[in-house]
């Protein structure tokens, strides 16, 4: 059994990142971040990277991560909170502590892909 089908296939991932994106749109420190991004197309991205990071049957299909965050100076701090926000989401929905800490493995080597500076241009 893969972790995406352990943890509840699309449902669980379709709950999850609703969740998550309530929880890091309404955090003082995040929100700005996100302030002009069209929420139901970066939802519908983020549920895909998410299904796919979890071993689930569609493969990821957007930009890079790094392309994805290029130039919005997201910072170590913020990318250790969007983390944390994620982490409680899975932990509200039920999802077993062994599988949260796979999933956070996973998303800790995208680290310097995303944090960087609001100049970047690659
Ligand atoms: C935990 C690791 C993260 C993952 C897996 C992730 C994943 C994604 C994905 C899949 C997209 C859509 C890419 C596309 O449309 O082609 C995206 C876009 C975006 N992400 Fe992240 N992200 C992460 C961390 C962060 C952090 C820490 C921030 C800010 C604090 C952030 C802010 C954004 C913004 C603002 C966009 C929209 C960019 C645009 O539409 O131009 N992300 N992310």
């Amino acid at each position: 059994m893969t972790l995406y089908e352990s943890i509840g296939g699309e449902t669980a991932v379709r709950a999850a990142v609703d969740e998550f994106y309530r929880r890091v749109v309404t955090d003082p420190d995040l929100a700005a971040y996100f302030a002009d991004v069209d929420l139901a197309r970066l939802k519908a991205h983020q549920r895909a990277f998410l299904t796919a990071a979890v071993g689930g049957p569609t493969a990821y299909q957007g930009r890079s991560m790094a392309e994805a965050h290029a130039g919005l100076g997201i910072t170590g701090a913020a990318f250790d909170a969007v983390v944390a926000h994620l982490v409680a989401t899975l932990t509200r929905l039920n999802v077993p502590t062994t599988e949260i800490a796979q999933i956070a493995t996973a998303l800790g080597p995208l680290r310097d892909d995303i944090v960087g500076s609001r100049t970047s241009t690659e």
